[in-house]
C-alpha cells in the first residue's frame, strides 16, 4: 500500500475538532436563512473568499460571526451530524469534538438548546457504529468568574461532556488564569485538556501541564523552543493534537515544510494529527494527513505512528 492508501483506509481517532468549526459556509447560510439571520457575504463562495487569516484572532472574528446564526436545536443537530457523517468518510471510528458553551450562552442560547441538537446528533452516529463524545472548552479571553459560571450552568449535563478544554485567543491568556476551575472540574471527574503553545509561548505548555493538569495539550508547537520541555512531554508520554492545516492556514507556519510534526515524532512525542476548524482551514482529517504526509515526505512509520497514537490518546 502507498502512503496515500494507507492514509485514506486506516480506522482512525480524532481528538481535535471543534464542532463549531465544521459551519461550511452552504449550511451556514441554510441556517442563517432558517433563523433570518442577516449574513455580510452576498453568497456562501464570497465568504468562503473572505477566509484568509493573518493569525488566530483573525480567524476567530469570523468564527465567532459564523456561530451567531446558530439558534435552534436542529442548528446544532444539523452541524453535528454533517460532521459525524463526514469523519466516517474519513474512516474516522472515534471523536472527541469540542464545543463552546460560552459562544452560545453569552447570546441567550439555553444548554437545553445546544446539548439538545449534540445529543441527537451523536446517538445517530453511535447507532453507525461510531464512537463520540464531547469536550466543553472555556473561552480563554473571557474570566475566570464567567468559566465558573459556565461550569455550573452546565452541571446538570455533565453526564454527556466528558471533559474541559481551553481554546480562543491564547496569547495574553496564560493557562494559570483557569487554575481554580479546572481544579474544579478535576474533582467532578472530568478530562482535563488545553490548548497551549499555539501562538503561545512554552510558558504556557508548562502552565498547561503543572498547574492545570492536564491529560493533553491541544497544538502544542512551540514546546519545541524549550528542549527540557520536550524531555518532559516525551517521558510522560503527553499526547499533543497537532492541526497542520490550522497552523498554515493562522500562519503558525509559514509553509507546511517548516511544520514541526516531524521533528515531534523524532523527539518521541506522542504526537497526533487533527482538523481543527475543517470548514475554514480547507480540510478534514485525511486532507491534513495528506498534506502533512508529502510536505514533511513522511513514511508507513510515520503514519502508522499517528494513527496509533491517536486512539492511545483518546479517553
Ligand atoms: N477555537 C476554535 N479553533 C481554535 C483554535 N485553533 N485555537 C484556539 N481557539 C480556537
Ligand atoms: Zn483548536
Amino acid at each position: 500500500m502507498t502512503v496515500q492508501q494507507i492514509i485514506d483506509t486506516t480506522p482512525k481517532a480524532e481528538l481535535h475538532v471543534h464542532i463549531e468549526g465544521t459551519l461550511e459556509p452552504e449550511m451556514l447560510f441554510t441556517i442563517a436563512e432558517r433563523n433570518a439571520v442577516a449574513l455580510p457575504y452576498a453568497s456562501a463562495a464570497a465568504l468562503r473568499e473572505a477566509y484568509n487569516f493573518s493569525n488566530l484572532q483573525d480567524f476567530l472574528d469570523l468564527y465567532y460571526a459564523g456561530v451567531n446564526a446558530l439558534q435552534q436545536v436542529e442548528d446544532f443537530d444539523d452541524l453535528a451530524w454533517a460532521y459525524l457523517q463526514r469523519a466516517r468518510q474519513d474512516n474516522i471510528r472515534h471523536v472527541e469534538f469540542f464545543f463552546d458553551p460560552q459562544a452560545h450562552l453569552d447570546r441567550g442560547i439555553e444548554p437545553t438548546v445546544f446539548m439538545g441538537g449534540f445529543i441527537t446528533a451523536c446517538a445517530r452516529a453511535r447507532e453507525q457504529g461510531l464512537q463520540v463524545q464531547m469536550i466543553m472548552c472555556f473561552l480563554r479571553h473571557l474570566s475566570e468568574a464567567d468559566a465558573f459560571a459556565t461550569l455550573e450552568v452546565m452541571e446538570p449535563h455533565l453526564g454527556d461532556i466528558i471533559g474541559v478544554g481551553l481554546d480562543s485567543s491564547e496569547v495574553g491568556h496564560p493557562p494559570e488564569k483557569f487554575a481554580r476551575v479546572f481544579d474544579a472540574a478535576r474533582n467532578m471527574g472530568l478530562h482535563l485538556v488545553a490548548h497551549a503553545g499555539e501562538e503561545g509561548p512554552p510558558e504556557y505548555v508548562w502552565q498547561a501541564l503543572d498547574v492545570l493538569g492536564v491529560e493533553r495539550i491541544d497544538h502544542g508547537n512551540r514546546a519545541l523552543e524549550d528542549a527540557a520541555l520536550v524531555s518532559r512531554l516525551a517521558s510522560e508520554g503527553v499526547p499533543l493534537t497537532v492541526c497542520p492545516l490550522s497552523n498554515l492556514k493562522l500562519c503558525v507556519v509559514d509553509n507546511l515544510r517548516e511544520h514541526p510534526l516531524r521533528m515531534m515524532l523524532e523527539h518521541g512525542l506522542m504526537a497526533t494529527v487533527n482538523s481543527d476548524d475543517p470548514a475554514y482551514f480547507g480540510g478534514y482529517l485525511n486532507d491534513n494527513f495528506h498534506a502533512v504526509a508529502h510536505a514533511l515526505e513522511l513514511g508507513d512509520g510515520h503514519i502508522t505512528t499517528l494513527i496509533d497514537n491517536s486512539f492511545r490518546a483518546a479517553f
